[in-house]
C-alpha cells in the first residue's frame, strides 16, 4: 500500500464518522479501541510485523458493531440476554467496515476478535490458525486493556496481575505466541495505555 493511501485511510477512521459515532454513545468503548490498537502495534513490533496499518485500523474498529446494538455493555455488568446481544457485535463490526469499504485485512479483526485458539469462541468457534494473526492479536491486548483500564462493574487490576492471566488461559483462549510478545513489550506498554481523561486528545492523536 502506498504512503498517501495510508495516510488517507488513517484519516478517514479518526476524523471520520465511525469513531466519532462511537465516542459520542459510548466513550469508554472509543478509549478502549484507542488504547487497544496502540498496544496492537507494540505487539506487532515484537512480532517483527512491518505494515501495521490495517491491524491497527482493524483494532481501533473492533468493537465498531456495538454502535448498533440496543445496549451499552461497557457501562454495567451483563445479563445472560444482554450477552447474546453483546455475541452479535463481531459481525455486526464486519458488516459495517465492508460496508464501508475497508478491506477484509481490518473487517476480519472485528469478526474474528472474540475467537479463541481452542475453539470455544465466537461467533464461530473456530480455532489456532484458522483465526487470522491480526484477530488473534486484537484478542489478547483487547482482553489485556479491559483488564488494567477496568469497568464499572468490574475493578482495574495491576499490568503484572493482567499478564499473570493472560498467561493462565493462553493455549486456550489466547495464542501464546502474542501472550509472550505482550509480556516482554510490558515495560513498553505502561506509557501506552490512555486514561479517560485524554480521551478526546488522545483519539484524534490517531489523525
Ligand atoms: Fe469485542
Ligand atoms: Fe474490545
Amino acid at each position: 500500500m502506498e504512503i498517501s493511501e495510508s495516510v488517507r485511510w488513517v484519516k478517514d477512521v479518526c476524523l471520520g464518522s465511525l469513531q466519532i459515532k462511537l465516542r459520542n454513545k459510548d466513550p469508554q468503548t472509543a478509549l478502549h479501541a484507542a488504547n487497544t490498537s496502540k498496544l496492537a502495534a507494540v505487539v506487532a513490533g515484537r512480532l517483527g510485523i512491518k505494515d501495521t496499518l490495517e491491524l491497527r485500523l482493524g483494532c481501533l474498529l473492533h468493537d465498531v458493531g456495538k454502535l448498533l446494538l440496543s445496549i451499552e455493555p461497557a457501562k454495567r455488568k451483563l445479563t445472560y440476554t444482554d450477552y447474546e446481544v453483546v455475541q452479535k457485535h463481531p459481525i455486526l463490526g464486519y458488516m459495517i467496515l465492508k460496508e464501508a469499504g475497508y478491506p477484509n485485512e481490518v473487517a476480519e479483526v472485528a469478526l474474528y476478535h472474540h475467537e479463541r485458539i481452542d475453539g470455544r469462541g465466537y461467533p464461530f468457534g473456530i480455532s489456532r490458525n484458522e483465526i487470522p494473526l491480526f484477530a488473534r492479536i486484537c484478542a489478547v491486548v483487547d482482553a489485556f486493556d479491559v483488564m488494567v483500564s477496568g469497568r464499572p462493574y468490574q475493578p482495574r487490576i495491576p499490568v503484572a496481575a493482567a499478564l499473570n492471566e493472560l498467561h493462565r488461559h493462553s493455549g486456550l483462549q489466547f495464542d501464546p505466541i502474542v501472550v509472550t510478545a505482550l509480556a516482554q513489550a510490558a515495560p513498553q506498554i505502561l506509557g501506552t495505555i490512555v486514561s479517560p481523561r485524554n480521551l478526546a486528545i488522545r483519539v484524534s492523536s490517531h489523525a
